[in-house]
């Protein structure tokens, strides 16, 4: 794992927009895994900002609450649609979110998973990290090799997202997410965590044992996965100071 500590959530989400422009750069056809919540607003809004080329890049999200309408302000729909498509050059056909009011949930998860099959697989998968240490709204316990399924999220992850929905009980409790076996398909995985709500999350990821319990530490199993942290994230890392140093003597060539 590549472990990158920046000052300020601004500078870590600067390095992202870097590692994500220079994959669309050399492949403009990328297949990019999104992530939707507070996390990534700065890394989408910079990412509109620098006039990427996006018309022949795919995108798929990782999740989406069930039972609400796409045109609820807090679905991921909504979500994507105003933080970052409506500003880029992306074609609506190659947009792909999993649909929380299909008919039938399990054929429509395994739509999911041929979609991302037949575009090739994805890219770069985006991440953030709950403070329970779900990634995707894959919550402890989960299995560390599930496909996209409906899920129901545990009472803490409901408490952190009643800030969108006004409460907790007004926050979905199920959701349909890709599961940790296809994230861990992704060729790269970039995480972004930010604050000290997600401090205790990140040093299990990093530092603890792989384990089901904090479902972001399978990424230690991931032959490419960064993690880009503010100071507060970072602060229960016990080899902080020696993923700094890692970071500020790469080689040029692994520069972004
Ligand atoms: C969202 C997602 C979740 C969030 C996580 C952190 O698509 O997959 O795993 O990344 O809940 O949310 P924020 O960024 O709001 O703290």
């Amino acid at each position: 794992m590549e472990i990158i500590i920046q000052p300020t959530a601004e500078a870590a989400t600067e390095i992202a927009a870097r590692i994500i422009a220079k994959l669309l750069r050399e492949k403009p056809d990328a297949v990019l895994g999104l992530a939707t919540g507070s996390t990534p607003l700065r890394l989408y809004q910079k990412l509109a900002d620098m006039k990427l080329d996006w018309s022949r890049a795919t995108t798929f999200n990782l999740d989406e609450y069930t039972g609400l309408p796409r045109e609820h302000p807090q679905s991921y729909h909504s979500f994507m649609w105003e933080n970052l498509f409506r500003h880029i050059n992306i074609r609506p056909e190659n947009i792909h979110i999993p649909d929380g009011n299909a008919a039938d949930i399990p054929a429509m998860c395994a739509d999911y998973e041929k979609a991302i099959r037949d575009a090739g697989g994805i890219d770069l998968q985006l991440l953030g990290i709950g403070s329970d240490g779900h990634i995707g709204f894959n919550e402890p316990s989960s299995s560390l090799a599930s496909r996209t399924r409906i899920k129901t999220l545990t009472g803490r992850t409901r408490s952190d997202n009643a800030r969108f929905f006004g409460s907790p009980e007004n926050v979905p409790l199920h959701v349909v997410t890709m599961g940790i076996g296809t994230i861990m398909e992704a060729r790269t995985n970039l995480m972004l965590a930010f604050g000290e709500n997600k401090a205790a999350a990140i040093a299990g990821t990093v530092e603890g044992p792989v384990t089901a319990d904090n479902p972001a530490s399978v990424l230690q199993f991931h032959p490419s996965a960064k993690v880009c942290l503010d100071e507060p994230a970072a602060s229960q890392l016990k080899r902080a100071d020696y993923y700094r140093w890692v970071y500020d003597n790469k080689p040029d060539w692994q520069s972004w």
